[in-house]
């Protein structure tokens, strides 16, 4: 038996103009991962044993719009090999459709145990341009970042078509990242602003240039240590997307509630409507940050380091 594992992420900064080549900034979040494990077995069908879904099915019977189904495909073909005689399980502690990039670490999860399966080695731009064919499924026009940080494991500085460019965060921070409880495809969300950009091309380019702008500022303070400036970004990030329309009522209350608490920031975090919020906080303000959130509805509060 041959195991896998891939880590959740969030996108700090980006979001959606990153869709339309700006840069957007993304970190994985280690609490929680997705999990895959292959068997070799009699049997010369593949069964994919989807537990969280309570869902088991053989491969060959998947439509083709099923992700993992597709993973292992794609995966199998990139080794030359026909897929038999093995079980796939998936297990994920990721929330789905919250921004935490469940699906593309499902992806990534599965393509190293398979890797692993076959002896094979499987690299993070192997692993990523994978999980990327998959990503098409959820949405027709991923940007890509969501498969890139999950396959490398690092903070990644994303911009569409270039080579990826991790970075080194100089100074450990503290978010507290805050689930809506609301499930918000990132499909919906991304066609939305789409059809809003085809109306109104001009607005749009430019409210995303100025996203594009807080990601290489935030960058830059990041690398340098200043916290302490990444609160206003997001702030500033999150009235951006207010404007290209993907924030929502309960998101709004959560960010009032946790800077009402001591935030230094907040904003949504991945394609919005729903999702998860994240808040700037700290030793001091973290737990204050929490219970306020939770108070504002927030189904569940996970506070993270990211180092
Ligand atoms: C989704 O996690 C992030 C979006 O920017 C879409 C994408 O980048 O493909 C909304």
């Amino acid at each position: 038996m041959t195991s896998a594992s891939a880590f959740g992420k969030i996108i700090l900064f980006g979001e959606h103009a990153v869709v339309y080549g700006r840069p957007a900034i993304a970190v994985p979040v280690t609490q929680v991962r997705a999990t895959a494990t292959i068997a070799a077995t009699k049997d010369a069908r593949v069964w994919i044993d989807a537990t969280d879904l309570a869902r088991r099915y053989a491969l060959d019977e998947a439509g083709v719009d099923d992700p993992l189904a597709k993973i292992i495909w794609l995966t199998c073909m990139q080794f030359s090999v026909e897929p038999s005689n093995f079980s796939v399980q998936i297990h994920s502690t990721i929330p789905v459709a919250r921004g935490l990039g469940s699906g593309a670490a499902v992806s990534v999860a599965l393509a190293r145990a398979l890797a692993k399966h076959f002896n094979r080695t499987l690299s993070g731009v192997e692993a990523s341009a994978l999980a990327y064919e998959v990503e098409k499924l959820h949405h027709g026009t991923p940007s890509g970042i969501d498969n890139t940080v999950v396959a490398f494991e690092e903070p990644v500085y994303f911009v569409k078509g270039k080579p990826v460019e991790t970075f080194r965060i100089a100074r450990t921070f503290m978010l507290a990242i805050a689930d809506t409880g609301i499930a918000a495809p990132t499909k919906i969300a991304v066609g939305d602003v789409r059809r809003a950009w085809e109306v109104e091309r001009a607005r749009f380019e430019t409210l995303f240039d100025e996203i594009g702008e807080i990601a290489r500022k935030a960058r830059n303070s990041i690398e340098r240590g200043e916290i302490s400036s990444l609160g206003s970004l997001m702030l500033k990030n999150q009235a951006l997307l207010q404007e290209i329309g993907v924030s929502s009522e309960e998101i709004e209350r959560l960010v009032d509630s946790a800077i009402g608490a001591g935030a230094e920031g907040a904003k949504l975090s991945g394609a919005g409507r729903g999702g998860n919020v994240i808040a700037l906080v700290d030793e001091e303000t973290w737990e204050e940050v929490t219970h306020a959130m939770k108070r504002a509805g927030a189904v569940r509060v996970i506070v993270t380091e990211i180092r």
